[in-house]
C-alpha cells in the first residue's frame, strides 16, 4: 500500500518510566525525572530532524499532585530550572512553546516562566512543542464545555474543540506511551479519537533515536481508515498519487 505521509505530523508522548529508571539504579525518583528532561531535549532534536511538526508531551497530570509532597515539590523545582536553562536554546532551534493545562495552582515563578517562554517563541515555526503540565483530559473537556455554555454558543464538536487546551493544533497522528503500561492515564481523551497508538517498553529516560524511529516505522505501516473501508482508502490514496 502506498503511504503518502510516513512521518507523523503530530506526535504526542506519555513520558512514563522515570521512577522505575531511577529505582533500577538505586537512585531517588527525582534523579529519574532529571534524566527525563534530558530525554525530552533529545526527543525534540530528533523530531526536528525527522520533520515532525508538532510534539506534545505529558509532563505532569492533574492526578500527579497525589504523589508524595517531596516528589511534587522536586518536580516543580525541576520544571522551574528546566525553563530557565532550556528555553533559550529551544528558541534558537526554532521551537514554539505552548503550555497546556490548568495554571492557576502553579507557583508565580512557573506561571511567569510559561508566559515568558510562550511570548519569546511565538514567531518560531520549526516545531510546535506542547508541554501538558497540570493537565487532565477530562477536566479539559469539562472546562471547554463550561466555556461554550457561558458564551451562549451551540454545543458542537467544533465549538467544543475550539475551547480546549489543544485548539491551536490538529489532533495527534501518533500517540506513544513509554514505560510499558498500556493505558492513556487521562491524556488527550478528546483528541485521541483517531490517533494511532504505540506502546514502547523503553523507560522514558532511555527513549532514544532507535526507539523513536521504531515508533515512526510502525506508524508508517498502519492503515488509517477513519471509519471507511480499506478499499476506499486504497482508492483515494491511489488517485492522490496520480495527481
Ligand atoms: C513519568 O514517570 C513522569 C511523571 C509522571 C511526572 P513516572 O514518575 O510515572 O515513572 P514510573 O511510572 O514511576 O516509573
Ligand atoms: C502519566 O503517567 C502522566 C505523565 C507521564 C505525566 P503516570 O505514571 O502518572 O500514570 P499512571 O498513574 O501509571 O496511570
Ligand atoms: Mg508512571
Amino acid at each position: 500500500m502506498t503511504q503518502l505521509h510516513v512521518i507523523p505530523r503530530h506526535i504526542a508522548i506519555v513520558m512514563d518510566g522515570n521512577g522505575r529508571w531511577a529505582k533500577k539504579r538505586f537512585l531517588p525518583r527525582l534523579a529519574g525525572h532529571k534524566q527525563g528532561v534530558e530525554a525530552l531535549r533529545r526527543c525534540v532534536r530528533l523530531c526536528i530532524a525527522r520533520g515532525v511538526r508538532v510534539l506534545t508531551v505529558f509532563a505532569f497530570s492533574s492526578e500527579n499532585w497525589n504523589r508524595p509532597a517531596e516528589e511534587v515539590s522536586g518536580l516543580m523545582n525541576l520544571l522551574a530550572g528546566a525553563l530557565a536553562r532550556e528555553v533559550p536554546s529551544l528558541h534558537a532551534e526554532g521551537v514554539r512553546l505552548h503550555f497546556v493545562g490548568e495554571r492557576a495552582s502553579l507557583s508565580d515563578k512557573v506561571q511567569s516562566g510559561f508566559a515568558q517562554a510562550e511570548a519569546l517563541t511565538v514567531a518560531n515555526d520549526r516545531l510546535v512543542l506542547n508541554v501538558c503540565f497540570n493537565y487532565g483530559g477530562r477536566s479539559d473537556i469539562v472546562q471547554a464545555a463550561a466555556h461554550v455554555a457561558a458564551q451562549g454558543q451551540t454545543m458542537t464538536e467544533q465549538s467544543l474543540s475550539a475551547a480546549m487546551g489543544m485548539a491551536h493544533v490538529a489532533d495527534p497522528d501518533l500517540i506513544i506511551r513509554t514505560g510499558g503500561e498500556f493505558r492513556i492515564s487521562n491524556f488527550l481523551l478528546w483528541q485521541a479519537a483517531y490517533s494511532e497508538l504505540y506502546f514502547s517498553p523503553a523507560l522514558w529516560p532511555d527513549f532514544d533515536a532507535v526507539d523513536l524511529d521504531a515508533a515512526i516505522a510502525d506508524f508508517a505501516q498502519r492503515e488509517r481508515r477513519f471509519g471507511q473501508t480499506s478499499e476506499q482508502i486504497t482508492q483515494s490514496s491511489a488517485s492522490a498519487v496520480a495527481i
